[in-house]
């Protein structure tokens, strides 16, 4: 919509500041009137000035830029709620089509068999695939006269908030793998100790979210292979791809880490990180239906039509399906290679230049998700990461700096995220900011001369 239309403020000189009154509109309280359509537009947008920068925002790995003709889809698509899938059907097929395109991408025997869904990202995504291991470990031990009591799941110290969230919210014990000097993620050689005939899944992390590396998930299933074989107990591997199930297939061809390996029952991904979807939107897959029980999908009429509903929401934006399917249609395999191969270079220039930088070391280097973590060298005198952060904040950049869990709390990283839209200008602008940044903070006085831009990347 045209600025003008909605009431933005003329170009200076001219602007009426608005009335006292507009002013003081209530903003703890609902407000006893009404107020102009315009007037609210600019208050609300211009409170939003406030908010950082999405484009400065190296902490995230969710999409920050799209299409314009993506962007108006959205729009138009905005009053389409995806549970009325009777009024429209389309969205419907158009979910459908992107669940058999992962399916493919992630190998799947028989794509066909597949079930899946869009979700409103990966962490719903992950509370579904959790839930389906709970349901069908509960089943096998119903089956076999046994008790339910005591499930538990077992992951790296390193998985995202979600899956804590999950054994919180479906009362499963969580165990987690700690890390170790020098191995920041799960790990074949750690992983049976903790796990028994209790053990509902283990979850394999597809770029970690502490430093973007990937786990070895095909080394993983291995180590559980011979664990069945010792003892019997077969437990499957959920994939968390929240990132890297939409960089991997295009990028690391000869990874094993999806279908492919038979232990692998369902993958979760963020279609808002690397699907190139505003937030939020994510999807879950299971291999088959045996691997989804039955009874966590609910057959609902109550909109006209039939259907199938295996989320934890119901009602929920169509748009971000729409763009989901846009975005797949638009780039295709070889324009999600190309995207996803623009951050990866970006992702290891960078690091490669921060490696020069000093006292910066490398925790990765982007070579796997276009994400990685750095910290000042042990023994570094005076400043922290977390001082390097909060003056790239006064600088605009949004740097996250943070520890390690125990017992690898003396590890403090700054992790960067590559993403679409930041672009080389942007990465040399970093590095010459960081490279400033960290001068003064170690020499208390302002730098000079300031390091040549990063080249092309
Ligand atoms: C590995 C991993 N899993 C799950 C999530 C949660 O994803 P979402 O923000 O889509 O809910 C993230 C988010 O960064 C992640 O990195």
């Amino acid at each position: 919509m045209a600025e003008a239309q909605l009431g933005a403020p003329p170009a200076s000189p001219g602007f009426d500041p608005p009335p006292s009154d507009d002013l003081l509109l209530p903003v703890e309280e609902l407000p006893a009137s009404e107020s102009s359509p315009d007037l609210v537009y600019r208050r609300v947008r211009d409170e939003l000035m406030l908010d950082g920068n999405a484009r400065l925002n190296l902490a995230t790995f969710v999409t920050t830029w799209m299409e314009p003709q993506a962007r108006q889809l959205m729009t138009d698509t905005a009053e389409k709620n995806l549970a009325d899938r009777a009024e429209y059907p389309q969205i419907t097929a158009m979910e459908a089509r992107c669940v058999r395109m992962l399916a493919r991408l992630w190998h799947a025997p028989d794509p066909e068999r597949v079930r899946g869904c869009s979700t409103t990202g990966s962490s719903e995504a992950a509370m579904l695939g959790g839930l389906a291991l709970k349901r069908r470990w509960q089943e096998r031990r119903r089956a076999q006269g046994r008790d339910t009591g005591r499930p538990n799941l077992v992951m790296g110290a390193n998985v995202q908030v979600c899956w804590k969230k999950f054994a919180n919210y479906f009362e499963v014990e969580p165990r987690y793998v700690p890390m170790a000097p020098g191995r920041y993620h799960l790990s074949p050689e750690a992983l049976t100790a903790y796990c028994d005939d209790n053990t509902i899944g283990v979850v394999a992390v597809l770029g970690s979210t502490f430093d973007g590396s990937y786990e070895p998930v095909a080394d993983l299933c291995m180590v559980l292979d011979g664990y069945q074989a010792a003892t019997g107990t077969d437990i499957p591997v959920h994939v968390d791809g929240a990132s890297g199930a939409l960089v991997a297939p295009f990028l690391d061809p000869g990874l094993m880490w999806d279908f492919q390996l038979e232990r692998v029952a369902s993958i979760n991904t963020s279609g808002h990180k690397y699907g190139h979807v505003f937030p939020g939107l994510g999807w879950a897959l299971w291999r088959d239906a045996e691997a989804l029980p039955e009874d966590l999908v609910f057959e609902v009429d109550y909109l006209g039509g039939r259907s199938a509903s295996f989320t934890l929401n119901f009602s929920r934006p169509g748009a971000h399906v729409v763009a989901q399917y846009y975005s797949f249609l638009r780039y295709g395999f070889e324009g999600m290679r190309s995207l996803a191969a623009q951050c990866r270079t970006t992702a290891c220039a960078l690091a490669a230049r921060i490696r020069s930088i000093p006292p910066y070391e490398l925790i990765t280097d982007g070579s796997e998700l276009p994400a990685f973590a750095f910290r000042l060298a042990p023994g570094t005198p005076g400043p922290t990461v977390f001082d390097v952060s909060r003056a790239m904040r006064a600088r605009g950049w949004h740097l996250p700096a943070y520890t390690f869990p125990v017992p690898c709390q003396d590890v403090s990283v700054l992790r960067l995220v590559v993403r679409t839209g930041f672009t080389a200008e942007l990465a040399g602008m970093f590095i010459t900011d960081l490279t400033e940044v960290t001068r003064q903070l170690h020499t208390g006085r302002a730098a000079s001369p300031l390091p040549e831009p990063l080249a092309a990347t």
